[in-house]
């Protein structure tokens, strides 16, 4: 039976560039979504921009254009993005759009006719000089619980605490360092508490995996509470009916787009919005969508649309975090990596596969451990299957006209094997359980494999054995067309060149149970080629940040100076440039056994990574009072072996010259506002 699909991944920021980290979901989503289209059912892909909100107003404003502007560029930027990866969208479209305004407003005006919307008067932090109620992440300062300098508004990351950012002591605006005011204004509150009880039974009903309905429940304990669907302007959003100058809160119409994606494509392709979206829709309704946010997806997200008078989500599949080399993703060591830069260097589809590999129907995060990927595409791709077709075309195009054998041959039911294993593949696929799904085709790649070498058609080659020769690279060959039939939803470029090279009008699951008998093929295409390691190198030296080549400093002459000063001698600006200082925050200071002027400081300097420094500032600071505040620290100095350790960079402090007071050391910080890894210029 056909079925009707809807699927989604999560609309992605429009202030910002695709990198690996986003690619995880819409590689799955996109292997999902092509499995589905090549079992034959009626399957359709949509996805947006997330355009709204208070970071995009301000980046365009920055850069001193319209946010219309930015998002159209940004919009150009991710599709091409996809488009290189194979991400095969039926729509692409944008939340900046009518039908998101319209249906966002729909979904308002049900909920609010319905009683689920009620106005509540808040007090925000607003900043007078930028005339801006302040987002949590735009206000930083110390932490009210344990100290911490230098916090985010809403939550501590040193002590865990989560707090109003009007309880931040010594708050400061991060746009313009002013401290911020306290400012009232009514917001109106979605009250989710409306739909426990319908929310407790969709969850229930086999939407969610199993840690998702763990985390559920741990919510539903502590109680829904109603939801600020509102931001006062300016704001780029769309203004909410009825109430000037407030706008929808980006999140209100995020996951209405995924709506207004389907509405645009439905009125070009002539199908029926109302078939997927409204009460009595028998399609099924996926979203994909990262573990970090799943509360808007599982309570708010069908809650509206509940209260919107629209029907639900089938389920939404949650996945987990990318790692690189077993650690988050960091600009210092290269592993901050935009699609952009890897589009550079190698090749989409070996990201496909390699992510394949490591993709499950759980939550789990996921590794991109570059060695390995290395070497796994090596040996899997190239080394198993590209391999088994340029090891046999090139007989059957030289010595038969590329005609395979008119009955297909006995081959031990090693045909009959990889038909069947096709249901077993096929159910990994629908349980998303790719990773299990790659090991059955790698595992029917080494048999095929296995035939050829047992049956060495070099061998009948040079024997002039010609029927034989024939028979074994027609059985290599439909053995090969299986493979990539399986691996197309992984593969869809290699997939389309093994279509091409076979003759073929389509691969399809259904296809696979009958041998190519009789056609003729074309010569070998080219495939894939293997990953030099080199390519790895320079696509990381290109994602580093220039400037991050720490520890290498080039002994530098100043230029003699025309005036003697009484001080120092003049140095060129750009000799100072290459002093690379950065703000650090002390995550540790400790006591260094055998030198008594020496703490040992553990130093976060953000993108730049962490940094053992030691300082000869015993004598002024005890290291418990030292523990969590910024500094100032050089981070291009050649590291410094000392018979304690490693000194990689120095902190700045200031002290009288010919100082014979140890005490009277200033430790230099920079003002509230300041993040680890700013650099001092
Ligand atoms: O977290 C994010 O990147 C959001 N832009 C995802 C939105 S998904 C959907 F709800 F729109
Ligand atoms: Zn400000």
């Amino acid at each position: 039976m056909t079925r009707r699909i809807l699927v989604t991944s999560a609309l992605p920021y429009a202030n910002g560039s695709i990198h690996l980290g986003h690619l995880v979901e819409y590689i799955q989503t996109d292997i999902w979504v092509r499995f589905q289209k090549l079992q034959g059912h009626d399957c359709l892909y949509f996805c947006a921009d997330d355009t709204h909100g208070t970071p995009i107003m301000l980046r365009a404003r920055n850069e001193g254009i319209s946010p219309e502007t930015l998002v159209e560029r940004m919009h150009g930027e991710h599709q091409a993005d996809f488009e290189a990866f194979s991400i095969g969208f039926d729509n692409y479209h944008s939340t900046h759009s009518e039908e998101n305004r319209i249906l966002a407003e729909e979904i308002y005006n049900k909920n609010r006719e319905a009683g689920h919307i009620q106005t509540e008067t808040v007090h925000q932090a607003y900043c007078n000089k930028d005339a801006l109620f302040l987002p949590d992440r735009f206000i930083r300062g110390t932490c009210p619980t344990c100290g911490a300098l230098d916090q985010y508004g809403d939550a501590c990351e040193v002590c865990s605490a989560t707090y109003s950012p009007l309880d931040l002591k010594q708050a400061a605006c991060a746009l313009c360092g002013e401290p911020p005011v306290q400012k009232s204004s009514e917001h109106l509150f979605f009250q989710l508490a409306h739909f426990e009880p319908f929310l407790k039974e969709w969850t229930r009903s086999g939407t969610l995996q199993p840690e998702m309905a763990n985390k559920l429940d741990e919510w539903f304990s502590t109680g829904l509470k109603n939801w600020d669907i509102s931001r006062d302007g300016p704001y780029f959003g769309f203004e909410i009916p009825g109430h000037p100058g407030k706008y929808f809160y980006v999140w209100l119409d995020a996951p209405v787009g995924y709506m207004a994606s389907t509405w645009h494509y439905c009125k070009r392709s002539g199908r029926s919005f109302d078939d997927y979206w409204r009460p009595g829709s028998t399609a099924e309704v996926y979203h994909f969508i990262g573990k970090d946010i799943l509360y808007f997806h599982t309570l708010f997200w069908p809650a509206m649309l509940q209260g919107g008078g629209f029907r639900t989500p089938t389920a939404v599949f949650a996945h987990g975090f990318l790692t690189i080399n077993g650690q988050k993703m960091s600009k210092s060591r290269g592993t901050f990596i935009n699609a952009r830069d890897y589009l550079n260097h190698l090749d989409p589809e070996y990201l496909r596969y390699y992510y394949a590999c490591k993709l499950t129907g759980r939550v789990d995060d996921l590794d991109l451990s570059l060695e390995d990927f290395v070497q796994r595409v090596n040996a899997d791709m190239v080394g198993k299957v590209v391999n088994l077709a340029s090891r046999t075309a090139g007989f059957l195009q030289k010595q038969f006209q590329g005609q395979l054998s008119a009955a297909y041959p006995e081959d031990g039911g090693l045909y009959q094997t990889f038909v069947d294993t096709g249901d077993e593949i096929a159910q990994l696929y629908e349980t998303r359980e790719y990773s299990k799904a790659m090991r059955a085709i790698m595992a029917l790649a080494d048999l095929a494999n296995r035939y050829v070498e047992d049956h060495a058609p070099w061998s009948l080659a040079k024997q002039n054995r010609e029927a034989e020769l024939q028979n074994v690279c027609s059985v290599a060959i439909n053995l090969f067309r299986l493979l990539l039939t399986y691996l197309a939803p992984v593969l869809p470029v290699m997939a389309e060149k093994t279509r091409e090279m076979l003759n073929l009008t389509e691969l399809t699951w259904e296809g696979r149970r009958h041998p190519l008998c009789g056609t003729t093929i074309q010569g070998f295409k080219h495939l894939m080629t293997r990953i030099d390691p080199k390519q790895i190198e320079a696509l990381l030296a290109d994602s580093r940040p220039s400037g991050a080549t720490v520890g290498v400093t080039k002994p530098v002459d100043p230029p003699s100076s025309p005036v003697a000063l009484p001080s120092s001698p003049l140095i060129a600006l750009e000799t100072f440039a290459q002093v690379d200082l950065r703000v650090a925050r002390i995550l540790q200071a400790d006591y260094v056994t055998g030198a008594d002027k020496l703490l040992k400081l553990t130093l976060d300097v953000g993108e730049w990574g962490q940094r053992t420094v030691f300082a000869g500032i015993r004598a002024a600071y005890s290291p418990e009072s030292l523990t969590n505040r910024l500094t100032v620290v050089v981070a291009n100095l050649t590291p410094r072996q000392m018979k304690f350790g490693l000194s990689e960079g120095m902190v700045l402090a200031a002290s009288q010259e010919n100082n014979t007071d140890k005490t009277a050391l200033f430790l230099l910080s920079p003002d509230t506002g300041a993040k680890p890894g700013m650099r001092i210029q």
